[in-house]
């Protein structure tokens, strides 16, 4: 029966029982109370099987609500209610579905955290991740180790209120971590002053709403390369300092054992004393390179910068080569250096600047060759070049020529020896004299290369004599080379 039947049952027999009740009453009052109970009991009965129902589903949607998704109600009425009881199982299968995939889901979730985490927590290297006010929103362990600072400390709050990178000259903005390329080490400051080197590396990170990310921080702790670092200089400058004294005294030795006894020896005897002395020579020319690499590296190369007449330096260092020359048949030449300005400069190391060039344009030219060396005014610097008809170097071995090390690797460079420190070694001389140093070369033909110094301005200062100069620094040991 419908539950629409059933309503209209009980409001017909409440309108009809006080009705039949009235007519009967009067005429057989025992059959009016007989159809009396009978009428109620039906509309009891009736009444309570639309209240069963309705409770059966009211019972279920509270299982339901308080978890249980597996309840079902159980309505047989045949009406609507039986309907609306299916339809609630129904729902309550579709509700325990989506509940299922979201637990998977959530499981999904928490297992790619917990790999975040552990990939995050893995990584040597610190990384900071700020938001778009430039807040922390997340920091792994190498991270909380430089700064000194654990993530629930600076989670959500400004970074610039907790830790700070400073460059040589200034501290960096936040503003500008995602903004800048970050070529040097900087400091990083963190808590109590915490110190350290690093290379900062900030990759901005693209605009999207849900992850209200700006820039993600990588930070590379520079401590144990840098200690690395130190301890190889140290051994490279204790190794060549105890080298240099023996060869220096094999060297003095030999010359003068060479000298005392060139009547003596024969032929072969000299030749062989001789090439134990260029060779001699050669390993001491190697150990001052590397003492002086040593030097630039830790940033100690020392420098007085005078007036300097360059024309003394020029004509010295030619002298020195003559013999070298001569003996591959080149023609070393010096002109154009009278009346030249006096230059700002260290003396003694522009000396080694100039041999280092003229010896290389002696070594990568052919015997016949020329090798010329001169100097010019312009404007207010003073250019000195040293122009060899050599083999030449290659166009894209020319942006690597300064560089530690670096050699050409063709066949005719090869053969000739050489550390590749000169030009290294050079370059840094002239930059800490305020200079430039480049090259043009044309393979096969030869090569010129320039330096550039500032000419001293004409004040008192220009009169002063250089030597003198040299030996006061000598005298109160300045010049440590
Ligand atoms: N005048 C030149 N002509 C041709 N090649 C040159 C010339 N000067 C330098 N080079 C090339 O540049 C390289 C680097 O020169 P650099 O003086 O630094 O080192 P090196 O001469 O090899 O060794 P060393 O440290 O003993 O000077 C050389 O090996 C050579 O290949
Ligand atoms: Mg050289």
């Amino acid at each position: 029966m419908s539950l629409h039947l059933k309503i209209a049952l009980i409001s017909l027999i409440s309108i009809l029982l006080p009705l039949s009740s009235a007519v009967f009453l009067i005429q057989n009052p025992i059959l009016s109370l007989i159809l009396g109970i009978t009428v109620s009991l039906l509309s009891i009965l009736i009444l309570l099987r639309i209240v069963k129902p309705l409770d059966t589903l009211l019972k279920g949607s509270q299982i339901l609500s308080d978890g249980n998704l597996n309840y079902r109600v159980d309505i047989r009425s045949g009406d609507e209610f039986e309907k609306v009881g299916t339809s609630f199982n129904s729902m309550a299968d579709i509700l325990k579905k989506a509940i299922e995939r979201l637990e998977q889901d959530k499981g999904g979730i928490q297992t790619e955290r917990n790999t975040l985490s552990i990939v995050l927590s893995s990584v040597v290297d610190g990384i900071v991740a700020l938001d778009t006010s430039k807040k922390v929103v997340l920091v792994n362990k190498a991270a909380e180790g430089l700064t000194g600072f654990t993530l629930s400390e600076i989670q959500g709050k400004p970074i610039n209120q907790f830790i700070h990178f400073f460059s040589e000259t200034e501290e960096i903005s936040p503003k500008g971590y995602c903004a800048t390329t970050f070529t040097q080490p900087l400091t990083l400051v963190g808590k109590d002053g915490k110190q350290n080197k690093i290379n900062l590396l900030a990759s901005p990170v693209p605009f999207d709403m849900q992850a209200n990310l700006s820039c993600i921080l990588i930070l590379h702790d520079l401590s144990s390369e840098q200690e690395l670092e130190r301890m190889k200089l140290d051994f490279v400058s204790m190794a060549s300092h105890e080298l240099k004294t023996p060869l220096t005294n094999i060297i003095g030795y030999l010359s003068v054992f060479i000298d005392e006894n060139k009547d003596k020896l024969n032929k072969d005897q000299f030749e062989l004393l001789d090439h134990s002395l260029v060779s001699a020579k050669q390993l001491l020319a190697l150990i001052e390179n590397l003492l002086n690499v040593n030097k630039i590296e830790r940033d100690q190369l020392s420098v007085i910068i005078e007036p300097t007449d360059i024309g003394n330096i020029l004509t010295k260092s030619v002298e020195d080569l003559q013999n070298q020359a001569k003996q591959k048949n080149i023609t070393l030449t010096l002109t154009s250096i009278s009346g030249l300005p006096k230059v700002l400069a260290d003396p003694i190391r522009i000396g080694e600047v100039v041999t280092n060039l003229v010896s290389n344009a002696i070594n990568y030219t052919n015997p016949g060759g020329q090798v010329a060396v001169s100097s010019q005014r312009m404007g207010n610097e003073l250019i000195t070049t040293v122009a060899d008809s050599g083999i030449g170097i290659p166009e894209e071995a020319i942006p690597n020529l300064f560089s530690k090390f670096f050699r050409v690797s063709n066949n005719l460079q090869k053969a000739s020896k050489g550390t590749g420190l000169g030009l290294y070694i050079s370059k840094s001389i002239i930059q800490k004299l305020n200079g430039r140093i480049w090259v043009e070369s044309e393979l096969g033909k030869g090569s010129k290369f320039h330096f550039s110094l500032p000419i001293a301005p004409q004040t008192n200062l220009g009169s002063i004599d250089s030597d003198k100069f040299v030996g006061q620094a000598i005298q109160k040991g300045a010049l440590n080379y």
